[in-house]
């Protein structure tokens, strides 16, 4: 295969980027699974924005948004990164209505209905009820698959970059082109492409428990991380504060279950089993302020009180206000036996996002030529150590714009320079077997996720970072042989991907000796100056 542009991934940013890159030029989509298994797809609160001044929430601004994610990011945002992408928020919504998203209205009248989240001081977030992202993606997925110059392949995994250092030129190093896994086929195909666009989304299944969909194994940045890519921040670790608590549940949408905080902007109330609400005593703006902040605040209740879960109350909403706003919380809760209207609904933290990822500037350019990561696989800057709720989708868009016009430049597509002056390997299997034992693979994702959410989840400390460290060390060399051993399968590939990710957020935290944002931990509760800085690591 070979495209102008290769985008790995399917959701807001890679879609986003495709069908601009579209209109330059052949862009072939590959994603694993199908199209729609993407984090996008499962988003529920919706997209902030400061519209015009007409449409926007009385006496917001460009700069209160700028205030709000500067200060849930703890000091770590990149203030110019933060105001050139809020100021692009109604730019973005533009392009969504162009691809036919329809956002939620004010009864009677053309006004947009303006959510409102934690850590948000004005009601800015865009929504389509509760499946905002689930009508994005699928808006943009259906203008991207009529679209002539645009070859969307589900159910083929990319395994690794090819880059030029890795095949041993001696120039500066670029990127030439992916291998992948045909996940039905089995076989490994080289795509070549010397513009790649990484938007493989985050790594939430790093942990035991999450709110992402099983996709979301760090593919982009381990694959990254492998080409030599400068990856940054990855101690941050975003744990929604409202996942649903369902201990009978069987399937990753069932355990993975977002109750979304618009419902806590629309008034519901975090309490613990004795009807108190809890959050009050951790800070003023109880269960609305900035995640870190609830979500530690809810580890503390459930670890003192030794309850399993908290409750999120809407119990004093008007009878009919869930299922007309929230109606597929509503009637999810009731497949499962939960009217949320007459009892609370019980939750627990679950790990929901990724603030670190690959280092880029504001355009998604990373530090390899050609490569480019955009959405939650990239770490801008915009979300300093904790990202401002419904801002992800926002940067998704506004970066992929950005990315497709710096490729043009730094990679125009008229250049003489010819693809196939670059020798790649058919990739080698050797004397690799189909693996016999398809139980140590599960094992081993099952102790790595056990073992982050025991040791490197919302509360941290040295000693439970260095036995982290430790049992990955192990894990590591296991994987390994399953790479080198066996012929590659999803399974074996998204094990590689989840160990290596893992090991970077245990080495990134361990390199903070202080607590900021959602990095917190015992041995150093309090936030130093001179850890104001990112934490960035580099395979040599
Ligand atoms: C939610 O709906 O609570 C998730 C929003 C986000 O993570 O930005």
């Amino acid at each position: 295969m070979q495209s102008d542009f290769l985008v790995i991934g399917s959701g807001i940013a890679g879609l986003s980027f495709a069908l601009r890159a579209a209109s330059h030029g052949t862009v072939c989509i590959i994603t694993k699974g199908e199209s729609l298994d993407s984090n996008t797809a499962w988003a529920q609160g919706g997209i902030s924005a400061v519209l015009s001044p007409e449409l926007r929430s009385e006496g917001d601004t460009f700069e209160t948004h700028v205030a709000d994610t500067l200060d849930a990011g703890a000091g770590l945002c990149k203030e110019d990164v933060v105001r050139s992408i809020v100021e692009e928020g109604t730019a973005t919504i533009d392009d969504l209505l162009d691809y036919g998203v329809q956002f939620d209205k004010v009864e009677d009248s053309q006004n947009f209905a303006l959510g409102n989240e934690g850590g948000h001081t004005k009601r800015r977030v865009l929504h389509s009820k509760d499946t905002t992202g689930y009508a994005i993606a699928s808006s943009m997925l259906e203008r991207a698959k009529a679209h002539p110059n645009i070859t969307l392949l589900e159910n083929h995994f990319a395994i690794d970059l090819i880059t030029s250092g890795r095949l041993g030129y001696v120039t500066e190093d670029r990127v030439l082109g992916a291998y992948v896994l045909n996940e039905q086929s089995g076989e490994v195909q080289i795509f070549r492409s010397h513009r790649i666009v990484l938007a493989t989304g985050g790594c939430g299944k790093v942990y035991l428990y999450t709110t992402n969909p099983d996709s979301a194994t760090g593919d982009g940045i381990a694959m990254a991380w492998r080409a030599g890519a400068t990856i940054s921040n990855m101690e941050f670790m975003q744990f929604h504060p409202t996942c649903f608590y369902n201990p009978a549940a069987v399937g990753a949408k069932a355990r993975s279950f977002l109750v979304s905080e618009a419902v806590r902007g629309e008034g519901g109330k975090l309490i613990n089993s004795k009807g108190k609400e809890f959050t009050l005593d951790h800070d003023p703006r109880g269960s609305l302020a900035p995640r870190d902040i609830v979500a530690r605040a809810i580890d503390h209740e459930i670890k003192k009180t030794g309850a399993s879960c908290v409750y999120l109350d809407v119990t004093h909403k008007p009878k009919g206000f869930m299922k007309e706003r929230f109606p597929n919380i509503y009637n999810t809760l009731l497949s499962f036996g939960l009217d949320c209207e007459t009892a609370p609904i019980p939750v627990v933290p679950a790990a929901h996002y990724l603030c670190g990822g690959v280092v880029t500037n504001d355009s998604g350019k990373t530090s390899i030529r050609g490569l480019y990561a955009v959405g939650e696989v990239g770490c801008t800057g915009l979300h300093g150590a904790n990202r401002l709720a419904s801002n992800s989708l926002l940067e998704g868009n506004v970066v992929a714009r950005r990315a497709l016009d710096s490729l043009l430049i730094s990679q125009p597509l008229n250049a003489t320079e010819n693809e196939d002056d670059y020798q790649i390997r058919e990739w080698q299997i050797g004397d690799a077997t189909p693996i016999d034992e398809q139980v140590l693979i599960s094992h081993n994702w099952d102790e790595l996720r056990r073992l982050m959410w025991n040791y490197v989840s919302i509360v941290r400390t040295d000693n439970r970072l260095s036995r982290a460290a430790h049992r990955l060390r192990n894990l590591r060399k296991e994987v390994r042989g399953f790479y080198w051993g066996f012929k590659v399968t999803r399974d074996i590939i998204e094990l590689r991907n989840l160990v290596t990710t893992a090991s970077l957020i245990v080495d990134c935290a361990n390199q903070r000796k202080e607590s900021r944002g959602i990095h917190y931990t015992l041995d150093y509760p309090r936030t130093s100056s001179k850890f104001e800085r990112d934490t960035e690591m580099r395979r040599f």
